[in-house]
């Protein structure tokens, strides 16, 4: 939710903050705006609007001069994507400028308190009380004031600030939204996310909550919120910067569909060690693994998806209780967590807000908490008691669809770790499953190579004022993910339900020619499921089926079908989602949605 990108040095700043917000615009693209300091004054220029309108506005950064500066595109919490509400804000001699990410909670009374003072506001925004207080405690020294307003305010935010009267200088603070600074011999950057900055640097700092950070041209410091300086060491990353760039491809959703079996392959390979899996980011011995009674998972969106995937898979293959909850209901439900009991967060971005309370809660009951997450050196990756990376690599498109992938394999490889120490499965069923998850990869790369003949289906239903996705056992998580991609990117409204669920009601919504599209990969629930398709089928469903190969006999009661090679019944969500993905994707490619930046949603949901 918003980004930020900030720079100081000897290089022009306004084309190097461009640059940077252009790879940051997946965390918000309604707004945007940059501060630059010309010699003399603060330059500001904004606009509601994509990046792009900033970029013709400044001709490229070529009207803003200046070698420091600070910049953000904007994901609305506080007042309408507006001019005034696009971010930098100001005070009012325009000496200060703020970017801000995150929420000011008590925005209100600091600015009733402001306005007393004869303090005007220009936007409806929370984040222009922040300057403002700035402008009160400046007297001087940046970072007196920018502590004292630290110590003020009560949220979440990444700030990048500029003042007029301390020249080649920008400053940055965090708390409980991400924010990075990197440097090189030209100078220093800071920035919401690693691809901003990947170009000009891989060694970055990871400012911690309630540090303040200083640079130029020359220096980077770091200060704690009592302004002593502190020492920090750096991270290098080794992402390659082509990861980060659509490669050829027209959207990166479609990239990063291509890479799944990468994605898959490499978060296997991690933790095999010959015939063995190796996960030592549990940090439980064999008779803690086999002692265990319950495993709760917190996670949102696609991520709680495949936590609900795991509790199929773990409750039956190693016998153990998983709790599942959306992070937002689960911090605020005070849930039971008993000694010994695990919790497992899972996250791409590692920032999301209630998944990262999901985790301090569980720490404060107690429990030790692993991380599953993406972006190394995010927040949860640094506040879990152990992470476990996916190895999906920068995830760029607002719709998951890779790092799903290397998250469900992340909890296959803990399923079955859990079930051969607590001997619930035998070596035989082990290597099995072994030799079936090595085939992922394959078997994900030949359906993807059928993506023309869901091109031509989904083409179809570029019209459809609604679909419904079902399946049982496994196969309901993954209508719950199928529909949320179709859903989130090409705005036709779909529901995924359990199968058995839908003569509870929503199957009252069903009439002449809605598209149901019907799972089936769990061979023991196929009849079962066989039955539910009829009954849509009654009522004038077009249906559509996923299911193994083999299973032919579908095609007297399915009007279309897809079929997805033999594996394992543990690991089919892994190759049933990938026409599901496709589909959704060629329906918002056909609708002519902005499928990588689909309206009113970003990357990292940084606000709760
Ligand atoms: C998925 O396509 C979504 N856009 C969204 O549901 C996402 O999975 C969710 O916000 C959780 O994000 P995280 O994995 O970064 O925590």
């Amino acid at each position: 939710m918003c980004g930020i990108v900030g720079y100081a040095g000897k290089k022009e700043a306004a084309p190097i903050i461009l640059d940077g917000l252009a790879k940051l615009e997946y965390r918000g693209y309604d707004s945007a705006g940059m501060a630059v300091f010309d010699g003399n004054r603060l330059n500001i220029v904004k606009s509601a609007g994509r990046l792009k309108v900033l970029a013709e506005l400044t001709h490229d950064g070529q009207t803003m001069p200046g070698f420091s500066g600070v910049g953000h595109t904007r994901w609305a919490t506080h007042g309408q994507p507006t001019d005034e509400n696009a971010h930098p804000h100001f005070n009012k001699d325009e000496t200060i400028a703020v970017v801000h990410n995150g929420i000011i909670e008590n925005y209100r009374q600091i600015k009733e308190k402001l306005q007393k003072k004869g303090y005007e506001f220009r936007s409806e925004t929370d984040t222009e009380v922040l300057v403002q207080l700035i402008d009160y405690y400046y007297k001087g020294n940046p970072i007196e004031a920018i502590t004292k307003v630290m110590h003020r305010v009560e949220g979440a935010y990444a700030l990048g600030i500029i003042f007029a009267g301390h020249p080649g200088k920008v400053f940055a603070v965090r708390k409980d939204s991400p924010l990075i600074v990197g440097k090189n011999e030209e100078g220093g950057f800071i920035a919401s996310d690693v691809p901003a900055i990947l170009k000009y640097t891989r060694d970055v700092y990871f400012i911690d909550n309630q540090e303040v950070a200083e640079l130029d041209g020359n220096n980077l410091k770091f200060y704690s919120v009592d302004e002593e300086e502190l020492k920090k060491e750096s991270v290098h990353i080794d992402w390659d910067a082509e990861a980060v760039a659509k490669g050829g491809y027209e959207h990166f959703m479609m990239k990063e569909m291509q890479e799944q079996p990468r994605a898959v392959r490499e978060t296997y390979e991690k933790h095999l060690e010959g015939e063995e899996i190796k996960i030592d980011e549990l940090k439980l011995s064999d008779e803690e693994i086999k002692a265990l009674k319950r495993i709760h998972i917190v996670a949102c969106g696609t991520a709680y998806h495949a936590g609900i995937a795991a509790k199929y898979i773990m409750e039956k293959m190693a016998r153990i209780t998983v709790e599942v909850d959306t992070a937002s209901e689960f911090r605020y439900r005070d849930p039971l967590i008993d000694e010994g009991e695990l919790v497992i967060v899972i996250s791409q971005s590692g920032e999301t807000a209630d998944t990262l309370q999901a985790l301090r809660l569980s720490q404060k009951k107690g429990a030790k908490v692993m991380g599953i997450v993406n972006v190394v050196g995010s927040s949860i990756a640094r506040e879990a008691d152990s992470v476990m990376y996916t190895w999906a690599g920068p995830e760029i498109a607002v719709a998951s669809t890779k790092a799903y992938s290397a998250q469900l394999v992340a909890l296959y490889l803990i399923s079955m770790k859990f079930a051969k120490t607590r001997g619930t499965i035998s070596g035989d069923e082990f290597k099995a499953l072994l030799s079936d998850l090595k085939k992922l990869p394959e078997q994900i790369e030949m359906l993807l190579g059928n993506k023309e003949r869901i091109q031509r289906f989904a083409n179809r239903y570029i019209a459809a004022k609604s679909i419904f996705f079902i399946g049982r056992g496994l196969d309901y998580p993954l209508s719950l993910e199928g529909s949320l991609k179709l859903k989130e990117i090409s705005y036709v409204h779909s529901e995924g339900y359990a199968a058995g669920e839908l003569k509870h009601g929503p199957i009252s919504l069903i009439e002449e020619g809605t598209l149901v599209m019907a799972a089936l990969t769990q061979e023991d629930l196929y009849g079962k499921t066989v039955s539910n398709i009829r009954e849509v089928k009654a009522r004038g469903a077009f249906v559509l089926c996923v299911t193994n190969t083999g299973h032919q006999d579908i095609e007297a009661d399915a009007d279309y079908c897809l079929y997805i090679p033999v594996t394992n019944s543990y690991f089919t969500n892994s190759l049933a989602i990938i026409p599901l993905q496709l589909f959704a994707y060629y329906v918002a490619v056909g609708k002519g949605c902005d499928v990588d930046k689909p309206r009113n949603l970003a990357k990292s949901v940084t606000v709760e």
